[in-house]
C-alpha cells in the first residue's frame, strides 16, 4: 500500500462518479486488485470455515444446515458483502468515519455512525474467542509434530483434547502468544506482507485440505458422510438451525462488522466489486466444504459424535495424521496453515478499532494497535477460562465463550449486515451506490438492489425474531 499524506478527503479525478464523493484513504491503498482479493479471503477463510462451520454442521444435525448455509451464502451473503465493499470504498476511513461522512454526504442522520461502533465491538468480542481457539490450533502444531498421535485411538486422541482444554496456564500461554503475534502484524499497517502470506498460504491450505479429502475417502465412510452432508433432512430444520447457518455465513465471510468494510476502503476506485465478491465468496465455502469432505468421514469411521461441539477437529484430524505415514510432518503442516489462516482473519476483526484509534485519538498505530490487543487479550481470558475453572458458569445455559460467540455471530453480525443493507439501498440514492458499484443500470444492478432491498432485510428479520418459534405460537393458537 503507498501511504496518502492527506487528511483522507483529498479529491481524485472524476471517472463519472461525483468529484465531491471521491477521496483516498489516510491509511494507503492496496497494491492491485489481486492484492484486495488475497486480504478479503484471507480475512473470510480461517477458523470459521475449518472449525467453526464443520462443528456447527455437525450439531445441527448435517445436511440440511449446509443447505440453508449455501442458501444464506448466496442471497444474503454475496449483495451484502457487495453493499460492505461499496460503502467502504466510497467512504475510506474506519468504518464510525465512513458511516458518519456517507450518512452526512446523503442527507441522513449521524447516527449511522453507531453502525460502525457496533462492528467495532462485534470485532473485539469475536478475536477475544477466535483468538483462544487459534491457540488451541497452535498448540496442536507443536502436539502433532512430536509424534503423540502416531496410532493413538479415538479415546486418546479426545482425551490429549481434554487434557489441553482443561490447563488454564497453557491456554493463557498459547492464547497470549497469538494475540501478541496479532498485535505485532496490526501496528505494523496492513502491508505486502500480508498479500505476500495470503498469496502462499491459500493454495497451501486448498492442497492440504484437498489431501485430507483424499485419505478421507479412503477410510469406508465417505459415503456415509456425503449422505450427512449433502442429503438434506428437512425434519431437523429449526429456528435455531436455520439462525446458526444465517449467523455462520456472516461470521465466515466476515460480513456486518466493518471489516469488509475497512478492505474496501483500500480499494482502488476502478476494480469490480462484482465479481471480487463472488470470487471470495467461491474460495470462502469451497474451503468450507473441503473440510466438511475431510472430517465427517473420519468421525463416522472412528465412531465419534458429529455433535462434538468446539473440539470437533481437534479431535478428528489427528487421528488421520496418526495414521497416515508422515502424518506428524503433514498434520503440524496442516495446523500450522491454519494459524495463518487464523491470523489473517484476526488482524481484519481488530483493523476497524485500530484505525478508528489512529483517526479519532490521534494515536500511533503502535500504540493503538497495543491498547486494543493488550484490552482483546484480557477479555479472552474469559472464554479459556470458560472449558475449565468456570465451566459451570452459565447465563442462558450456555458459558462466557459460548455466549461471547453466539451472540455475536448470530445477532451482532447479522444485524449489522441489516444496517448495512439497509443504508445502501433505502439511506443512499441508486446513483450513488450505482456509480460505486460502476454497474449500468442493467440486470445485475436490478438483482442486487432487489436483493438488498428486500430479501436480505425480510430474511434477516425473520430469523432474527425466530420465525419458527413465532409460526409455532400463531399455529398453536389456531
Ligand atoms: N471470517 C473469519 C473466519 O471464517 O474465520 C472470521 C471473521 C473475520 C469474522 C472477520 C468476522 C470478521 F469480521
Amino acid at each position: 500500500m503507498a501511504d496518502f499524506p492527506d487528511n483522507g478527503r483529498k479529491m481524485t479525478k472524476d471517472n463519472g462518479i461525483p468529484m465531491a464523493t471521491r477521496r483516498t484513504s489516510v491509511h494507503g491503498e492496496w497494491s492491485s486488485r489481486f492484492a484486495f482479493i488475497l486480504a478479503a479471503t484471507g480475512s473470510a477463510v480461517g477458523l470459521g470455515n475449518i472449525w467453526r462451520f464443520p462443528y456447527l454442521t455437525g450439531e445441527n444435525g448435517g445436511g440440511a444446515f449446509v443447505l440453508v448455509y449455501m442458501l444464506c451464502v448466496l442471497g444474503i451473503g454475496v449483495p451484502i458483502m457487495m453493499a460492505e465493499i461499496m460503502l467502504g470504498r466510497r467512504g475510506r476511513q474506519s468504518p464510525i468515519n465512513t458511516m458518519r461522512t456517507l450518512a452526512q454526504e446523503e442527507g441522513r442522520s449521524p447516527s449511522w455512525q453507531y453502525l460502525g461502533w457496533m462492528g467495532m465491538t462485534a470485532g473485539f468480542l469475536i478475536l477475544s474467542f477466535y483468538s483462544v481457539v487459534a491457540g488451541w490450533t497452535l498448540a496442536y502444531v507443536f502436539r502433532t509434530a512430536s509424534g503423540v498421535f502416531t496410532g493413538a485411538t479415538a479415546d486418546g486422541v479426545q482425551s490429549i483434547f481434554s487434557s489441553l482444554i482443561a490447563d488454564p496456564e497453557r491456554l493463557l500461554a498459547w492464547h497470549t502468544f497469538f494475540m501478541v503475534m496479532t498485535t505485532m502484524v496490526v501496528s505494523r499497517g496492513v502491508k505486502s506482507g500480508l498479500e505476500q502470506a495470503v498469496r502462499f498460504l491459500m493454495p497451501a491450505l486448498f492442497l492440504l485440505l484437498l489431501l485430507m479429502v483424499g485419505y478421507a475417502m479412503n477410510t469406508g465412510a465417505y459415503d456415509q458422510a456425503i449422505d450427512y452432508l449433502f442429503k438434506p433432512d428437512f425434519s431437523k430444520v429449526t429456528g435455531q438451525v436455520v439462525l446458526s447457518a444465517m449467523g455462520q455465513a456472516f461470521f465466515s465471510l466476515s460480513l456486518g462488522m466493518g471489516a469488509i468494510m475497512i478492505y474496501g476502503s483500500y480499494l482502488s476506485h476502478t476494480a469490480s466489486i462484482t465479481r471480487m465478491t463472488f470470487i471470495i465468496a467461491l474460495m470462502d465455502t469451497s474451503v468450507a466444504l473441503l473440510a466438511g469432505l475431510a472430517i465427517f468421514p473420519l468421525v463416522f469411521a472412528y465412531g465419534l459424535q458429529p455433535q462434538g461441539g468446539p473440539g470437533l477437529i481437534f479431535m478428528t484430524l489427528p487421528i488421520a495424521f496418526g495414521q497416515m505415514p508422515g502424518g506428524a510432518v503433514f498434520g503440524s503442516a496442516f495446523f500450522l496453515l491454519l494459524v495463518f489462516a487464523a491470523w489473517t482473519s484476526s488482524i481484519s476483526l481488530m483493523e476497524p478499532i485500530v484505525t478508528w484509534l489512529v483517526e479519532n485519538k490521534r494515536m500511533t498505530r503502535v500504540k493503538a494497535s497495543t491498547l486494543a490487543g493488550g484490552a482483546i487479550w484480557l477479555f479472552g481470558i474469559g472464554s479459556l477460562l470458560s472449558f475449565n475453572l468456570w465451566s459451570e458458569y452459565k447465563l442462558f445455559n450456555k458459558t462466557f465463550f459460548d455466549l461471547t460467540d453466539y451472540v455475536t455471530s448470530n445477532v451482532m453480525l447479522p444485524l449489522g449486515g441489516l444496517l448495512i443493507a439497509v443504508f445502501a439501498v433505502w439511506r443512499m440514492s441508486a446513483e450513488s451506490s450505482r456509480s460505486e458499484l460502476g454497474l449500468s443500470d442493467g440486470f445485475g444492478y436490478r438483482v442486487w438492489r432487489f436483493l438488498v432491498r428486500y430479501l436480505a432485510p425480510v430474511a434477516i428479520i425473520l430469523v432474527l425474531i425466530q420465525v419458527t418459534g413465532i409460526l409455532a405460537w400463531v399455529t398453536g393458537r389456531s
